[in-house]
């Protein structure tokens, strides 16, 4: 497997940035997420450069769904990143980390009226999903005393190369306006008197490993924008969205790099906004490609089981990592403390969660396992924690971020007393 530039093997032992996982889960304990800091800040700038080499009015909104701890969107936003933020709390998560609302889009095909004023009150631009929002939204700026910046999200009805249930720009999505119908949405926004339509929005889907689709979005983008800007809408930004795939089969996936992504969009935006006679900024939303291959989810071994197959049960299952179970997804597993060990067994690596379909890895062939022995799965930085739970109550792991040869908690583990911290005792129960 070709490992990439921040993780190699020392001594055996799988290292990341420098630091010995092995070493790592024995301080931390397992199960464990590690979070390298610099590699999160050089996948960003290879984007922001590849982008902005070609156009120089980039604006990169972090995906904050992927990974929403502070400490990454702190990372980002330092970098000047905004977000993409798909609720209050992402929201409220990425002003603390001191992104700027105007930097921010508020996405979602389902906001409260809470969330709507919320977005009224801080000045964050809304992607607005459908017209009942949109006179939402008016009303709440209207009652505010404030105005509303806005996009419509198009659903620009592309078959995407990916799994259907991350696929968002198809015509049965529940995602956007359907796209022979944004023209009339602006009219309509145009007549709203609290709402400014200041930029057009699209995502396609997540996971897509060719670049051919993002172009093909952007088409459909920019001709609607020239229509638009016919009508009368002064676009400030186009929004392409996210979803650029990573290889998490390192042995046999090809992921575009941001290069390539860049080399086949930025030609077609140019053109058309040159042809619509407009000069707005490019926004990508990034999410999975700037932080998923930062991260290691490590597990300890407790026991092997040899049945109709070898089980390698682990102290992580889907509820710190549902997408194996969510999507059939493949995560790289590196037996981390024997590392340069060549494989023996072939195996199922299973969760502690009391469900069939436990299992976070199917058919690997890892060198002879016994208890104990440490685990790695790759790839883990985007959708990972962020999609944990406490599944047969278990309390979620710690999270390490490391910076350099520094590593700190950016998250502690949770205890027993946060499983019931939130529960409440009945009026009718004996105490
Ligand atoms: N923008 C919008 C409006 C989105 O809905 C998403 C992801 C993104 C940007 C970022 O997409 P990315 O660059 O990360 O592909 N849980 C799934 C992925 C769900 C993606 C949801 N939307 C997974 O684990 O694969």
């Amino acid at each position: 497997m070709i490992l990439p530039e921040h993780l190699d093997i020392r001594n055996g032992h799988l290292c990341i940035s420098g630091h010995d996982t092995v070493a790592l889960a024995a301080q931390y304990g397992t199960p464990l997420y590690v979070t390298d800091e610099d590699r999160i800040r050089w996948n960003y700038l290879r984007y922001y450069e590849a982008l902005t080499s070609r156009y120089p009015d980039v604006h990169i909104l972090y995906a904050a769904k992927a990974n929403g701890n502070l400490a990454v969107l702190r990372t980002l936003a330092s970098l000047g990143a905004g977000a993409d933020v798909f609720s209050a709390g992402e929201l409220h998560l990425a002003l603390a980390a001191g992104m700027i609302p105007t930097s921010l889009l508020f996405n979602g095909s389902s906001k409260s009226p809470e969330d709507l004023a919320l977005a009224v009150e801080r000045g964050v631009p809304v992607s607005v999903d459908s017209l009942d929002e949109l006179h939402q939204l008016d009303a709440a700026a209207e009652k505010a005393g404030k105005r509303a910046e806005i996009a419509f999200r198009v659903n620009p009805a592309l078959e995407v190369p990916t799994h259907p249930k991350i696929a968002t720009g198809l015509a049965t999505s529940k995602f956007g306006i359907a796209h022979d119908r944004i023209p009339a949405a602006y009219h309509e926004a145009l007549a709203c008197e609290h709402i400014d339509p200041i930029g057009i929005h699209c995502h396609i889907g997540s996971q897509i490993l060719s670049v051919e689709p993002f172009a093909r979005a952007c088409e459909v983008m920019v001709r609607i924008a020239a229509e638009i800007t016919d009508m009368g809408v002064h676009l400030k930004f186009i929004d392409l969205g996210g979803g650029l795939g990573i290889p998490y089969h390192r042995s046999e996936d090809r992921a575009p790099t941001p290069s390539e992504y860049a080399e086949a969009v930025v030609p077609v935006f140019l053109q058309g906004t040159a042809d619509a006679g407009i000069t707005p900024s490019l926004w990508v939303e990034p999410g999975r490609s700037l932080v998923a291959d930062s991260t290691l989810l490590l597990s300890r071994v407790n026991s092997v089981k040899k049945a109709h197959r070898t089980f390698v049960n682990v102290d992580a299952g889907f509820n710190l990592l549902i997408r194996p179970v969510m999507y059939d997804s493949y995560h790289e597993v590196i037996a981390a403390n024997k590392a340069d060990c060549n494989g023996t067994t072939l195996c199922t690596v299973a969760g502690p969660i009391c469900e069939t379909g436990d299992i976070l890895a199917s058919d690997r062939v890892l060198p002879d396992p016994v208890a104990g022995d440490v685990l790695a799965l790759l790839d883990c930085g985007a959708y990972g924690f962020a999609m944990s739970s406490q599944y047969n109550s278990r309390p979620r792991c710690p999270e390490v971020m490391l910076k350099g040869s520094a590593a700190a908690l950016m998250r502690r583990g949770e205890t027993i007393s946060d499983l019931t911290c939130t529960m409440q005792h009945l009026p009718w129960q004996e105490q």
